[in-house]
């Protein structure tokens, strides 16, 4: 039984779904419902060729206790309905953790996709969601050595880890070419690698007004001096409009978009000159596909981005937004050991019924 909730979880659960398709496994794909307008979820899962849901929990959006707990509850009766033999998880979303939580009180085994990144900041909900995921979970699926070392340093045994590499990458391969066919900037009336795709949505970058504020300015700056284009993500929006800043945005040149399907947001990181983000998985993208990517944060729990990839650490203030530029040099894709499109597949084998049991340590499942 798989768990998608939000965005980056349909990218990164894709390939192991499939995977285990291909190998005739039977499976449930539950959706949360935490992430659930047209563009958030209906248009990734077509994008990314995902079936319908077999459940939808409908959880939607709420405070983080309201929604891991909704999410909680409605995945239990789930659980108790369907017993599942093993529940995957991915990435660090409420979803993640409350589901996780659930399956781990009931005895069921939990498999977690993206096990191990760690930023060192508990200021970040999802810094939480990843070490109390981790703990629940039977088996850890890392995707690069330092997730490896933060999970052996917190004390899981090693016979629980396995490094199979990185979902994400596997989504973007399959789909690389047709997004790169669309050359979506086109009809935006930009030029490849002539513009900066931006994505910025973190709490600690957009919910308070005053640092969003400073932030809009430097954007306004960015807008005024280079083609550029914000694909604006529902918590980003919601902020931009209480602080009546949308508009500002706008004007400076700045071209801001609803989010966009998988394939176009594919479509335009390929074509960037540049990529300015807090997300997680676009730091992993852009290194996968070699386009320089500035992030606007103080940490990151994906280092292997910056040492081995193309991901620049701008750190916290939004005035570092002023060296973002954008390059015309061709992209340099970065070769990431286990970041080359099958570890869907080494997970299948992991998991696969021909395989199981899986956990050592595995208690009362
Ligand atoms: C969540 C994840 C974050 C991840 C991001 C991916 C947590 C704690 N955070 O953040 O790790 O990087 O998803 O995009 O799980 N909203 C809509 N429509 C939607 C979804 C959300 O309008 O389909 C709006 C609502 O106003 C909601 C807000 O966005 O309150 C935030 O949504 P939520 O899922 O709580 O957190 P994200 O910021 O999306
Ligand atoms: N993405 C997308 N449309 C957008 C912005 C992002 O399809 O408008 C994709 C992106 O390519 C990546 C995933 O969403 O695969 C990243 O999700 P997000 O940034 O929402 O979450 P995070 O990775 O920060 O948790």
């Amino acid at each position: 039984m798989h768990v998608v909730g939000a965005r980056p979880n349909f990218v990164k659960m894709a390939p192991v779904i499939e995977a285990l398709a291909r190998r005739g496994e039977s499976q449930l794909v539950v959706h949360t419902g935490q992430h659930y307008d047209e563009r958030m979820s209906d248009e990734m899962f077509s994008d990314l060729q995902l079936p319908a849901p077999d459940l939808f929990l409908g959880i939607g959006s709420g405070t983080h206790g309201a929604q891991t707990a909704r999410a909680m509850t409605a995945f239990e009766d789930v659980l108790l309905e369907r017993r599942p033999r093993l529940v995957v998880v991915g990435g660090d979303v409420n979803s993640t953790l409350a589901c996780a939580l659930a399956a781990a009180k009931l005895g069921i085994e939990v498999a977690h996709v993206e096990s191990g990144l760690r930023s060192g900041d508990w200021t970040m909900p999802e810094e939480v969601n990843r070490v109390l995921t981790d703990r629940l979970s039977d088996v850890l699926l890392t995707h690069s050595p330092e997730a490896e070392g933060n999970l052996l340093a917190e004390g899981i045994e090693a016979d629980r880890i396995h490094a199979v590499g990185n979902t994400m990458i596997d989504s973007l391969r399959k789909f690389e070419g047709e997004a790169r066919r669309r050359e979506r900037w086109r009809s935006l009336d930009l030029d490849e690698h002539e513009y900066v795709l931006i994505t910025l949505h973190r709490p600690s970058n957009v919910d308070d007004p005053a640092r969003l504020d400073v932030l809009v300015d430097e954007l306004c700056r960015l807008g005024r001096r280079a083609p550029a284009v914000f694909p604006v993500h529902p918590r980003t929006r919601a902020k931009l409009e209480q602080t009546g800043r949308l508009g500002d945005l706008e004007a400076s040149g700045l071209r801001c978009v609803e989010p966009l399907g998988y394939l176009d947001f594919l479509s335009l990181e390929i074509g960037a000159g540049a990529v300015l983000t807090d997300s997680g998985g676009v730091q992993e993208e852009t290194s996968a596909l070699g386009v320089r990517c500035y992030t606007l944060r103080p940490n990151t729990e994906r280092p292997v981005t910056i040492e081995q990839g193309t991901n620049v650490l701008l750190g916290d203030d939004p005035a570092t937004i002023a060296e973002v530029t954008p390059s015309s040099l061709p992209p340099a894709p970065c070769l990431i050991p286990l970041w080359d499109g099958h570890a869907g597949e080494r997970i299948a084998d992991l998991l696969g019924s021909a395989t199981r049991p899986l956990a050592a340590s595995a208690s009362g499942a």
